[in-house]
């Protein structure tokens, strides 16, 4: 037996449930006599509702109540936002808050029935009267309404360092592009839905789609102004989240709202096309001006950026500063401005900001590469930034020359003909392109609980969520290494508001935040469990200190010596203690934050096949090499890249939310007609891990792998298919009309 589990590929603790269908769902679950919401969503962009006409919808038989603004209860705190939710700046959508539309499909009233198909039809039956004004939903049109918003905590404030403007006129080689992305919907597998189920005394149960029950409890306690005591938000499993779910959804104020009025047990879920009814990565706009000494050393650098924010927040990312991380250049300007739109805020979609930001540099350095007739990798390498440029500070780690490498290495680089158009196969035209990926290594605040007892089983637990990645399995590794017992020995619990505080799942933190307060809780335990070793009869570490001895393979032993050893339990046993209970939180150094740049890094290489006389595009091969620092499960880590890699294709070649100016609403609001790549889109992916040790971050050396599988991945398409084919598109997706 080994309990060595750390850097071990581990199936999915949690596989079986999901594959048998034996894991429950916010909409599944169910309680007797409970009752059904259904939303309506406005039919225009901005406007009044002037008139309800509820009579036809309210005198279906079983339909039970329908809430509007004119007769919505009161809440305590309509407006208020509590200190862990994850919100741009400004005032938060504030559903059935008043007459105004603010965005097209916005809910605007919640029919309640006895069952779910009365509640959807008496919702069609529910007539409004607007009074229409004019809307803008438009980007391009709003250039002049550009803006520098209040930026959040998590957005670093742009950079102007040197003289970009003036070292740009001197550049003997100088390359300035405009690259747009469109609006983009997160779009995952299950929709949003609450199901609250009134109890006694009005206690409320409320099982959730988020990515982070204790922020939705807090959410509800403030928002109606319940004690967090009479509010438990349960979320075990979630089925794709990727930012959507970071914070609470309208869905769940609307089902509380209704609970607590009519006193009963409802169910609110979210349609497919009213999941394109609240945030969405944003449109943008960027600019990139770029000088270059002739030898291809950076003299320049220009990135500003442009996107689509609500009337009613500020939302903002990080989408230029990445730029100014990535390449040691002397002068750098960075900007970043929002405009306001008829739409609902956007939101944290997988890299937020980094995505954006970096299609536009990565597809920008490959042209300024061209431009310079030096190979695209050779440029990145000659202005590699060894230390972060804008902070001044050094990484944490930073094997990227390592990703370039591998990932050329891998994929067969070196054989690139540099001319575009002079690679083919047959009727095709073959590309080969590459980028970079960069993202936050970032750890928060969180606690974790463990309670080992003396039959061997022990349990872990945590308030964070597992939205798809994986957390389940790499915390039970985590807790089963560190404690030296059998993984099938411990379970893992997530996703309950009751569960120790932490953060929402998300920004990759996961692993560093949950998994260190997992290991630190872990290590509290041990050191219980030696003190009751020393006290056994005939101990034989009755004269050892605890860094004298390990534990492993259920034993604790002589670290000198593994032959002396004690079974973990047997020591419990005699000692006559039944269980042992440990609850901490764990802290990053901030000292050390405050001293290094934390970042993942990648190398992305893609080939593109392409129909010379159809246009149609194959990603027929993608590598994509990782510094992630030390992978704790090799399996559902190379998962993470492997979906992430398939987004960026998506994001590449298919993904756009087509808003229909005239009307102010998104026309695609479907599976059908939001393309998405399919199994025959997909080729092979090669996931490549590169040894990145970081003593520095965290005690686990671990650096999350949620989103830095998707960032550059777009760049590395798009440069393939300007290499395929002498045609660049700066427009994504980059469909086959713009091709031919
Ligand atoms: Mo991620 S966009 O922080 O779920």
């Amino acid at each position: 037996m080994t309990t060595n589990y750390i850097g071990k590929p581990q199936s999915r603790v949690d596989g079986k449930l999901k594959v048998t269908g034996a894991a429950k769902y916010a909409a599944e679950f169910k309680v007797p006599e409970m009752l059904y919401g259904f939303i309506v969503s406005s039919h225009v962009a901005k406007g009044k509702i002037v008139k309800f006409d509820l009579e036809k919808a309210s005198q279906l038989p079983g339909v039970v109540h329908i809430f509007t603004h004119e007769n919505r209860p009161r809440t305590a705190w309509f407006d208020r936002k509590h200190k862990d939710e994850v919100a741009p700046p400004g005032s938060p959508f504030r559903p059935l808050y008043d007459e105004t539309v603010r965005y097209s499909q916005q809910p605007i009233a919640l029919v309640v029935a006895e069952d779910f198909e009365t509640a959807r039809f008496a919702a069609a039956l529910v007539g409004v009267d607007y009074e229409i004004e004019p809307h803008q939903t438009d980007l391009n049109e709003s250039r002049e309404a550009a803006y520098r918003p209040k930026l959040r905590s998590t957005t670093p404030k742009p950079v102007d360092k040197g003289s970009a403007e003036k070292a740009f006129d001197q550049a003997e080689i100088k390359f300035e592009a405009e690259y747009t992305q469109p609006t983009e919907h997160h779009n995952p597998m299950e929709n949003f839905a609450s199901t609250v189920v009134y109890g006694e005394n009005g206690k409320l149960t409320i099982y959730e789609k988020t990515q982070g029950a204790i922020n939705c409890q807090g959410y509800v306690a403030n928002v109606f102004g319940l004690s967090t005591d009479d509010v438990r938000v349960i979320s075990p499993f979630v089925g794709g989240g990727f930012g959507s779910g970071l914070r609470p959804q309208h869905q769940l104020f609307l089902a509380t709202m209704a609970a607590l009025e009519l006193k009963r047990s409802i169910r609110v879920s979210l349609t497919r096309q009213q999941m394109f009814s609240f945030g969405h990565r944003p449109n943008a706009i960027q600019n990139i001006a770029l000088g270059a000494h002739s030898d291809g050393t950076l003299e320049s650098l220009t990135h500003n950026a442009l996107e689509e924010t609500s009337h009613y927040e500020d939302y903002n990312e990080n989408v230029v500063n990445w730029s100014g991380v990535l390449y040691d250049c002397a002068n750098v300007k960075l900007d970043y401005k929002v405009a306001k739109l008829d739409v609902a805020t956007p939101a944290d979609m997988r890299a937020p900001g980094a995505v954006t930001g970096l299609w536009a540099i990565e597809s920008a350095m490959d042209e300024l590469a061209e431009e310079l007739k030096i190979d695209p990798l050779e440029l990145r390498l000659k202005n590699y930034a060894y230390d972060d440029p804008l902070a001044g500070k050094p990484f944490s780690s930073k094997e990227l020359k390592a990703c370039y490498e591998q990932g050329a290495a891998k994929f067969g680089w070196a054989k690139r003909s540099a001319e575009p158009r002079s690679m083919r196969e047959g009727d095709n035209l073959i590309g080969w392109g590459m980028a970079t990926g960069v993202w936050e290594a970032m750890q928060s605040k969180a606690s974790a609980s463990a309670k080992l007892r003396a039959d061997g089983k022990l349990e872990v637990a945590s308030g964070t969520a597992d939205i798809g990645t994986g957390t389940y399995t790499v915390l039970t590794q985590i807790a089963a290494e560190t404690l030296g017992i059998p993984l099938d020995d411990v379970t893992c619990k997530v996703g309950d508001s009751d569960l120790p505080q932490s953060p929402v799942e998300g920004g990759s933190w996961t692993v560093s935040s949950n998994g260190s307060a997992v290991k630190l809780v872990c290590e509290a335990i041990k050191k219980e469990v030696f003190k009751l070793t020393k006290k056994m009869d005939d101990s034989p570490f009755a004269d050892f200190d605890y860094e004298d001895v390990i534990f492993a393979d259920g034993q604790i032993k002589s670290k000198a010596d593994s032959s002396i050893s004690v079974s973990i339990f047997e020591a419990m046993r005699q000692g006559k203690i039944e269980s042992i209970e440990e609850e901490l939180a764990s802290s990053p150094d901030y000292s050390k934050q405050n001293k290094y740049t934390m970042n993942t890094h990648s190398a992305v290489f893609a080939e593109v096949k392409i129909d010379e006389d159809l246009g149609t595009i194959h990603v027929t091969r993608v590598v994509s090499a990782i510094a992630g620092g030390r992978i704790i499960n090799p399996k559902t880590a190379r998962s993470q890249i492997l979906g992430a890699v398939v987004w960026g294709i998506s994001h590449a070649l298919h993904e756009e939310s087509i808003m229909d100016h005239k009307l102010g609403r998104f026309m695609n609001h479907n599976l059908a007609e939001y393309h998405i790549p399919v199994n025959a889109d997909i080729h092979d992916i090669e996931v490549i891990f590169v040894e990145e040790k970081d003593d520095i971050i965290n005690p686990l050396g671990a650096k999350g792998l949620g989103e830095i599988g998707i960032v550059g991945v777009a760049a590395a398409v798009a440069n393939a298919v300007y290499h395929a084919t002498g045609k660049r598109v700066r427009d994504l997706p980059i469909t086959i009309d713009k091709l031919l």
